[in-house]
């Protein structure tokens, strides 16, 4: 049977030059002006998406690599989203509006205050990506930066005591009572007084309470302590995992799991599958794409060697494709896991163009091997993954037009049609809207 799923897109890159090194990137926007971002959510909200999720970081990570995060600007300039966020309310009237936030950062009272201020202005539509990257510390204090569980613990202390400052208002005390002229009952304002592992504060918060849910906490963490997080106190979960049956149901039943244990309701986490599908408008095309992906040119895997550059904060574009990777010329930044993400199985013998090419390899929707494929081939997949108990997709992408209108213009319909994308939104912003189906 088909269940309605709900959709989110994800703007990695964050509030960043969209579009940069792209061959279509002469639409002559200014990505530092609103415009771009509210064209966009404007076309997502008459997409029926629930919510926007926008990616950050706030540093230019290690001042050894500063360049080459920012030459191609993978890893920078970005701007802060959670100034981009009015503007994107502004623009729209049910879209969900989720920019990331680091504990490492922000106080927990200034960020329950101005949290409580975007809820009200945007009519309960905030939504807030907390993200546990350490690397950014030295911007913030010169205190040791913490390790990856500890980092995960300052985020439930954060979030715990933004939660006490948004209760710190007891049903009552927000009067407003114009016969007797009182508008608050100060007596039902908690003192709130924290004294905590990572931070000291006191209340009650200046900032009133809400009356449609809090805004929604999303979190990405997929190790276990990150599921642990999820459990515990998150709205949206974003998974990253493979888009097989037994995957997708473990993945489920672990982060289900993790808020049952914290005495939740599985239903409480709606969780979105992350998603970067090539939407292409016959499958012959599709097959072109696929067939052409597995013989990249030299300028195609100098592209993918610029991004891992930025991400891996090591510089590969210098180096001879024909010739073995050398290990040792990773940092002691840069995580086994992500090595091991780019050389697969392929081996320490294996020429750096075999790893760039398996990178830049493309599979096709139609037999699950990758994501390139016909609307009709994305929509069976989503129904798909809607019959093995799942809620909902995060498209993954930046907001360069042509990337939304590649992605979206053929696709929406066939969803609609299929009754998998929602025609009307819920009246209560982005809680009412997870919860409406
Ligand atoms: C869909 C998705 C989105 C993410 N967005 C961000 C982000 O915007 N900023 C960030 O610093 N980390 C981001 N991350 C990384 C996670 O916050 C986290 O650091 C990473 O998944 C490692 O945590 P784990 O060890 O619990 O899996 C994202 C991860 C995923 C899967």
């Amino acid at each position: 049977m088909t269940r309605p799923q709900h959709f989110g897109w994800f703007l990695a890159r964050g509030f960043g030059p969209q579009g940069w090194g792209y061959p279509s990137l002469d639409w002559d926007y200014d990505w530092t002006r609103p415009e771009v971002y509210q064209e966009a959510a404007r076309t997502l909200e008459q997409a029926g998406f629930d919510l926007v999720i926008i990616e950050d970081s706030p540093s230019l990570g290690s001042p050894e690599t500063i360049d080459l995060r920012v030459r191609h600007a993978f890893g920078g300039p970005k701007h802060d989203p959670l100034l981009l966020a009015p503007y994107l309310f502004q623009a729209t009237r049910h879209l969900g509006v989720v920019p990331t936030v680091n504990p490492a950062a922000s106080l927990p009272y200034t960020s329950a205050r101005q949290f409580a201020t975007l809820h009200h202005l945007s009519g309960h539509r905030l939504g807030l990506n907390v993200v546990t990257d350490t690397g950014s510390a030295r911007h913030f204090s010169d205190a040791p930066q913490l390790g990856h569980d500890e980092a995960y613990d300052r985020a439930e202390e954060w979030l715990d005591g933004i939660r006490s400052l948004w209760h710190s208002w007891d049903d009552g005390a927000l009067v407003a009572d114009r016969a007797t002229d009182v508008y608050a009952d100060g007596s039902r304002l908690r003192p709130v007084a924290h004294r905590g592992r990572h931070y000291a504060f006191d209340g009650p918060l200046n900032a009133l309470p809400f009356t449609d849910g809090e805004p929604a906490i999303v979190s990405p963490g997929g190790s276990g302590r990150g599921l642990g997080f999820a459990g515990a106190n998150s709205d949206v979960q974003l998974a990253l995992a493979p888009l097989h049956e037994k995957s997708v149901r473990d993945y489920r039943a672990r982060v289900h799991e993790a808020a049952v244990a914290k005495g939740r309701r599985p239903e409480d986490i709606t969780i979105l599958f992350a998603i970067q599908p090539v939407i292409t408008s016959s499958s012959e095309e599709a097959d072109r794409i696929v067939a052409a992906s597995a013989r990249p040119d030299d300028a195609a895997l100098q592209q993918i060697a610029r991004k891992q550059s930025s991400d891996l904060e090591t510089d590969l574009t210098a180096l001879d494709l024909d010739r073995p990777l050398d290990l040792s010329i990773f940092g002691a930044h840069v995580s086994r896991g992500s090595i091991q993400r780019l050389i697969g199985d392929r081996g320490e013998d294996a020429p750096l163009r075999a790893h760039l090419t398996a990178l830049a390899r493309a599979g096709r929707l139609s037999d699950r091997t990758g994501f390139v494929g016909t609307a009709d081939e994305f929509a069976d997949l989503v129904e798909e993954l809607g019959d093995w108990g799942n809620d909902g997709v995060l498209l993954w992408g930046d907001f360069h037009p042509v990337t939304l209108h590649r992605t979206l213009d053929e696709l929406v319909p066939i969803l609609r049609r299929r009754g998998l994308l929602r025609r009307e939104y819920a009246d209560g912003g982005l809680q009412a809207n997870l919860r409406s189906f």
